[in-house]
């Protein structure tokens, strides 16, 4: 895992918060017109519009219409398309098109709706640009009332989504624990502390989904996440890790796809794990899926003319399949209605600059969008998985000063925004929202590294000589540098998983599971595709990315992913709140 890259260029400039506009959360690209009158006398209608395939010139779409007012004989089902879609072929209907106005009759066998009688026809088409979905539909000349679009973020009389998602997964639910990573904490001495907490299961190549090595595959989790479900509500936590050209900035986490395999990622990893949530026998389980660590905000802070640059994030940027990736994997998973997607934004050490974080909001924003995906398919969003950031500082507050000099001018702070995770997740939430993202986004924040605690957790305010000996002194998080990423040195466990632990969090999370490594301290050699970052090195003096500082990496550590006992050790010694 990699995280960070920070060195922002220092700016002074406000972030200016849009005004909120309302979402009511729908599901995928469908649009639902229905009647609010009462009673059969009035013609009335209902139509689900769902477009069930698309790339890149063309689509497939499913539409189902329900008579809601007398019964018909025969019927004409008529829209307008916004853009330039072209319907081709069509099937359980016969279709016209003039311009951009469709009209669509029944065939010779479904001509007859009964009151509350419905059915479906399909049709493949073309188009270029967006696809957007038809919002207005009549049926034999009469508007469908209560026309609604669940991809306009500002129509309030939106349905709410199909499925049953609740606003927060995590409420009055238990939480999936991984036997497997409950096994090797529990066999590490004093384990037993913490190896009945929930922690994230990693889909990390294609390969995990059946299993690697004979380890449990995704079937095998939630076979035993129904287990431990009982009667009662269970989320099960997901990380989708497998984009192409993963960790863009780094090594240490390169994956198996190469940067131009997004076909891949789509029929190989993506499809295949959405027709394994999508099966009945799983819906009653609350399936959190946290999509894509650390992938998008490289394409704003890693890329060309940044100091930071490196070349297989311009690669990234210049191919865009981090967003089509990102955009295919909310749209599919998004359509399932018990999944909850959460997509990863960062942490503050990271994108808590004002020239990063507008411009990540937006770049969420538009991989949201992306391969015909809508907002409505993001739940909410992650931030701090697998970092270090402390969760509160409570010794000090952006708004100090010291001698007149703001906090933010000392060395630690560097014009960062933010001082901790739960301020930057809160004002990454509103900043979201008012991109168009549902008002009821809900954030998680991982906490399973960042308690900080043991005997150098600073029990007061530093020293106010100046900001630094302030700041320096004051602070929990006890790293060299905030850039720093890898196995830290000192770090402890954070908060325990728990439910809507403060406004806007849905949860604290503890998505890295603690014991598994960032990263090699030396090359190791693999067949995962994970490189060997000095990052993860403690004798290594840094880059631009950590401000030319030692990496304060623990020594002799495995491979990302692989477990780390020393690293558990301590993250238990120096946990916050202690076990
Ligand atoms: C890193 C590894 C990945 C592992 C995950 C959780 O991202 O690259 O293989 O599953 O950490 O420990």
């Amino acid at each position: 895992m990699s995280r960070t890259r920070t060195a922002a260029p220092p700016s002074r400039r406000r972030t200016a918060l849009l005004a909120a506009c309302t979402l009511m959360a729908a599901t995928g690209a469908t649009a639902t017109a229905l009647t609010t009158q009462a009673g059969a006398a009035a013609p009335g209608c209902r139509v689900d519009y769902q477009v069930t395939n698309q790339w890149s010139t063309g689509f497939g779409a499913n539409v189902t219409v329900t008579n809601t007012g007398d019964p018909v004989s025969s019927w004409t089902l008529e829209w307008s398309y916004a853009g330039d879609q072209r319907i081709g072929q069509s099937w359980n209907a016969t279709t016209t098109q003039s311009g951009a106005a469709v009209t669509a009759r029944n065939a010779s066998y479904n001509g007859s709706l009964a009151t509350g009688g419905s059915t479906s026809f399909g049709f493949n088409a073309s188009y270029s640009g967006t696809n957007a979905v038809p919002t207005t539909f009549k049926l034999n000349g009469v508007t469908c009332n209560g026309v609604t679009d669940p991809t306009d973020p500002t129509d309030p009389t939106d349905p709410p989504p199909t499925g049953s998602r609740v606003d927060n997964p995590y409420a009055g639910a238990k939480v999936y624990v991984n036997p497997e990573w409950s096994a090797k904490a529990a066999a590490e001495p004093g384990g037993t502390r913490i190896s009945q907490q929930p922690t994230g299961v990693w889909l990390d190549r294609i390969a995990a989904i059946n299993g690697v090595n004979g380890g449990m595959g995704l079937r095998a989790h939630l076979d035993e996440a129904l287990r431990q479900k009982g009667t009662g509500e269970l989320a099960v936590q997901l990380v989708i890790y497998n984009l192409p050209g993963r960790d863009c900035a780094a090594l240490a986490s390169n994956g198996e796809l190469g940067p131009t395999e997004i076909d891949k990622y789509r029929t190989q990893y993506i499809d295949p794990i959405a027709a394994i949530l999508a099966d009945p026998k799983y819906a009653g389980l609350r399936i959190v899926t946290t999509v894509e660590i650390d992938s998008l905000p490289n394409l704003v802070t890693n890329v060309t003319p940044r100091p930071t640059a490196t070349p297989n994030c311009d690669v990234m940027k210049a191919n865009g399949n981090y967003i089509k990736g990102v955009g295919y994997a909310l749209k599919k998973l998004g359509a399932i209605g018990n999944v909850y997607n959460y997509v990863d934004a960062g942490h503050h050490g990271w994108l808590g600059w004002d020239d990063n974080f507008g411009a990540s909001a937006d770049l969420f924003k538009q991989a949201a969008t992306a391969e015909g995906s809508t907002v409505s398919n993001v739940h909410g969003f992650i931030v701090n998985t697998a970092n270090y950031s402390a969760l509160k500082e409570d010794h000090f507050k952006i708004e100090d000063s010291v001698n007149g000099v703001s906090v933010r001018q000392s060395k630690w702070v560097d014009w960062n925004r933010y001082t901790d995770e739960l301020s930057y997740a809160q004002a990454m939430r509103a900043r979201l929202v008012s991109l168009g993202f549902d008002q009821n986004l809900g954030m998680l924040i991982d906490t399973s590294r960042n308690g900080w605690g043991g005997a150098a957790r600073p029990a007061g305010p530093g020293a106010t000589n100046n900001v630094d000996t302030y700041v320096n002194g004051g602070r929990y998080d006890r790293r060299i540098h905030l850039g720093n990423w890898c196995n830290q040195a000192g770090a402890g466990l954070g908060e325990r998983p728990k439910a809507a632990p403060a406004a806007g969090i849905d949860a604290y999370v503890w998505m890295k599971p603690p014991g598994e490594s960032d990263g090699s301290s030396s090359q190791i050699p693999n067949d995962e595709g994970k490189g060997f970052d000095r990052m993860c090195d403690p004798t290594y003096t840094g880059n631009p990315r950590n401000g030319n500082s030692m990496s304060g990496a623990l020594p002799n550590a495995p491979v990302s992913g692989h477990w780390f006992p020393a690293q558990f050790q301590e993250l238990m010694r120096n946990a916050h709140p202690a076990l």
